[in-house]
């Protein structure tokens, strides 16, 4: 119902009077009138003028689900979605709905989290308000050993979405570092629930600081507001990540790989870099030579053998 009031409300920029909400959507006028009030204690800024009725002024910065769904227009990608106020981690919650069979596509969206996570263990510092963090559940037709393609997918449509909505040019640290003048602007974690040779669903978490005081973010972490002095929207972010992630994932889907890599170098600032990467209790040292088709890194080391690494905590060097 809340959303119907909102879809009508939002078409006008005057006031629409009672009588008219209450019979287009068959409720009572008190019945509205208790909705409306609903609405105002989530932030909606609502005017009622007796006589004249009701006028929306202004809707709250939050990433409610009706407000990320309302012309969102992807097929798959939010067409079940999940929103806190505050949980442990989205990865968690949607974990729970992957086991439990939720559809792919689905989406945990939440304004803070407690106990965020990144990768290696690290915490992801989730300030309510202030940032994006969601996770989204996959079913791909792919095998285990080719998820990490998942990754970079998830990194271009977030370099394009930032680009898009803010303006911002950010670059891609592999595996999954979204930067922005060389500091931590976004993070991306891909989990996954599998069999030896099958793919159950696969979450991937994003988490981008959007506007974020420069005062209160850790060490090497920069946010939008940081960059362009003002506030950006975060729904539109959102929502046109979303529609990014949806499109390359069918891209993926019907020509592979390839067309995902190509815009991935576009933005990546780890090729043909000296890098030293601590993978599985080991340091490999060399020149990044290209990135497979199946995402992992080509390392030429120093003996001229190539290694193919599909994760770790990678250093630049030069
Ligand atoms: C990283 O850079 O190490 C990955 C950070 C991923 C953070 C996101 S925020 C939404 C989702 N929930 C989490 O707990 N982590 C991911």
């Amino acid at each position: 119902m809340r959303e119907k009031i909102l879809d009508l409300l939002k078409r006008k920029t005057n006031y629409i009077s009672g009588d008219f909400l209450a019979q287009r959507l068959g409720i009572s006028r008190q019945a509205l009138w208790k909705h409306i009030q609903d609405l105002k204690e989530l932030g909606y800024d609502i005017v009622a003028v007796p006589h004249l009725g009701y006028r929306l002024q202004a809707t709250p910065d939050r990433l409610f689900d009706c407000e990320v769904s309302r012309n969102l227009n992807t097929r798959i990608l939010g067409r079940k979605i999940y929103y806190f106020e505050s949980i442990t981690s989205t990865m968690d919650a949607a974990m729970e709905l992957g086991i439990k069979g939720a559809p792919e596509g689905s989406v945990v969206i939440a304004e803070a989290q407690t106990r965020g996570r990144g990768r290696l263990g690290r915490v992801w510092f989730s300030p309510k308000y202030k940032g994006i963090y969601f996770s989204v559940i996959l079913r791909p037709k792919l095998a285990p050993a080719n998820i990490s393609i998942l990754t970079l997918l998830a990194a271009v449509s977030v370099v394009e979405a930032v680009k898009k909505i803010a303006g911002v040019d950010t670059e891609i640290k592999w595996p999954n570092d979204i930067l922005l003048e060389n500091k931590k602007l976004g993070g991306i974690l891909t989990e996954l629930n599998a069999e030896m040779d099958k793919v159950n669903f696969v979450i991937i978490g994003i988490g981008l600081n959007v506007n974020n005081d420069k005062r209160f973010l850790p060490s090497g972490a920069i946010s939008l507001k940081e960059k362009s002095a003002q506030e950006t929207s975060r729904i539109e972010l959102l929502q046109e990540i979303l529609r990014r992630l949806e499109t390359n994932y069918f891209i993926l889907g019907h020509k592979g790989s390839k067309a995902i890599i190509e815009r991935w170098r576009e933005y990546a600032i780890t090729l043909h870099r000296r890098v030293k990467v601590y993978c599985q209790g080991q340091y490999i040292e060399g020149e990044v030579v290209n990135i497979d088709t199946d995402g992992g890194l080509l390392v030429r080391k120093d003996s001229g053998v190539i290694q193919k690494i599909f994760s770790g905590d990678l250093i630049h060097c030069s």
